[in-house]
Parts: C-alpha cells; structure tokens; sequence
C-alpha cells in the first residue's frame, strides 16, 4: 500500500500525538480536566494534542486552513484545502482509562475529503484512506461488511449529551433500532465508530449532533470501504448536518427507514 506524501504527514502527526496520548492516559489523574456543557470533557491532553498536531500539518503546508475542536480555525491563504482534526476523539473513555479513544485527521480540498487518517493509540490501530485507493486497516485493506439484513447487523450508535435537544427523539429511534437488529453498541468515539463501519466491525452505525472533526476522516474510510454514507434525513451533508446513517448499500437504506419510521399516536 502506497501513502501519498500527505497522507504521510498526516499519519506522522497522529502517531507524535498518539504518543503524548499514550502516555497521558497512563497517568490520567494528574490531567487537568474542564467541563464545556453537561457531560463533554476536556483535558489538558486534548488541548497538547490539538497543538502538535497543528503545528506538524502545517509545518508541512503552511498555506492551507486548520479546523480543530480544541482551537480557533485556521483560515489558510490556499482556500482549497483544509485540515479537520479531532485531536482526542472519545475524551470521556480516556478520563475513564477505556482504551478507546482516536486522533482522527482528514484533509479536505475544495469541500471534499481526500485523505483521512485514525489512529488509536491504546491499540495501535491505524486507519487510513485516500479517495479512489481505497481504506486500510495498517496494512489491510478494508470492505464494509456484506450482511443484508437488519435481523443479522450490529449497529454502532453514539448517545446524545444530557440536556441536547434531540435526546427526547433519540430514546424513539433506539427503541425502533432495537427491536430490528442482533445487536447494539456504544463505543464512545465516533471516528472509531465510522472506522468500524468501514472494517465490517459493525454492519452499520447513526449518531446525530456530530461535528465535521467527529466524521470528516470516518467518512472517506467507509467511501473507500465500499459503504454508503448520508445525514440523518437521507442527504449529502452529513458534515454541515452534524448527523450521518452508515452502511453497505442495503443496511444504510433500512436504518435510515427505520430511524424515519412514523412515531405512533402523531
Ligand atoms: C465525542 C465522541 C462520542 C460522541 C460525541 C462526541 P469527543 O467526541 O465522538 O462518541 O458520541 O458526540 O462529542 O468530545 O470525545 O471528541
Ligand atoms: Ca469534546
Ligand atoms: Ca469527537
Ligand atoms: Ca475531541
């Protein structure tokens, strides 16, 4: 498998902050940790993270523009291109030693995502994908997985904060997913979620109130995976919606029916 000379940065910038990760995550208790609303944590090792990464990419490509989630956006004199990074996806397992947790780097030019990197560091699982080469697993190539039918599929999810408007509809959608599907699970970093799409780990995955740094990398790897990606209500935007149904063909198209399915007594 081939890396183009981006890609390479991208992946040595998530395996120099995967190390500070790693090593954060062995001594947890000494990090300072704040709250940005109910529920969503940051830490001193995200914001460390956030800074190494940034200043690695664009070391590398001074001129293209950085969008962070610990960081103001960077806008780059080169409008085409931009990095979108999510330095510690997965924030609340890190503080809690679950090792799960992602870097998840993608880079995007003229509004498309054209390379994506997610490294775990607890696992040194590295994902990584180019558009038209296809996505990997370190050295293995990826293929979402074959199951047609909703009876047979795991379905990754990700559960809204407290106090998030959409907490009320979400409980209706669980309940409808749950009882069509063999199985049901809440990992905790969306970026991982996506790759596990995108490894055939899951058969399919949904999660609304994402940001573009939480997909951007996971969508290219399930697009060079062969599956299928929408928002919520079936569109091209997962990114600017912020919600995303993931999928081989028929697994995307069932979710989304379900997930669309009328709420009795409205
Ligand atoms: C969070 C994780 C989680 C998802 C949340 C995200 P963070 O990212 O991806 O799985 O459910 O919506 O905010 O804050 O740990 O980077
Ligand atoms: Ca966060
Ligand atoms: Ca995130
Ligand atoms: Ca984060």
């Amino acid at each position: 498998m081939a890396r183009s000379a981006l890609l390479n940065v991208m992946v040595q910038a998530a395996f120099k902050a995967g190390k500070g990760l790693a090593r954060d995550f062995g001594e947890v208790q000494n990090l300072q940790v704040s709250l940005k609303g109910p529920g969503d944590y940051v830490s001193q090792a995200d914001r460390k993270a956030e800074k190494l990464i940034r200043d690695e990419l664009l070391k590398a490509r001074p001129t293209y523009g950085f969008l962070g989630e610990e960081s103001e956006e960077i806008i780059g004199t080169d409008g085409a291109h931009r990095w979108i990074v999510d330095p510690l996806d997965g924030t609340t397992n890190f503080l809690h030693g679950i090792p799960h947790f992602a870097i998840s780097i993608a880079l995007e030019r003229q509004g498309e995502i054209v390379a994506a990197a997610v490294l775990n560091p607890a696992t040194d699982e590295l994902y990584t994908a180019e558009r038209g080469g296809g996505a990997f697993l370190n050295d293995r190539r990826l293929r979402v997985a074959a199951r047609k039918n909703l009876s047979d599929a795991v379905i990754g999810t990700g559960t809204p904060h407290l106090g998030h408007g959409n907490h009320g509809s979400y409980l209706v959608e669980l309940r409808h997913v749950m009882g069509e599907v063999a199985g049901i699970r809440r990992m905790g970093a969306a970026s991982l979620d996506l790759a596990y799409v995108a490894a055939g780990r899951f058969d399919g995955f949904w999660e609304r109130g994402l940001h573009a740094w939480d997909l951007a990398a996971g969508i290219l790897l399930i697009r060079e995976a062969g599956g299928w990606v929408a928002d919520i209500d079936g569109g091209n935007k997962p990114m600017e919606d912020g919600s995303i149904v993931a999928g081989n063909e028929y697994i995307r198209k069932a979710l989304h029916d379900v997930l669309h399915r009328p709420i009795p007594g409205k």
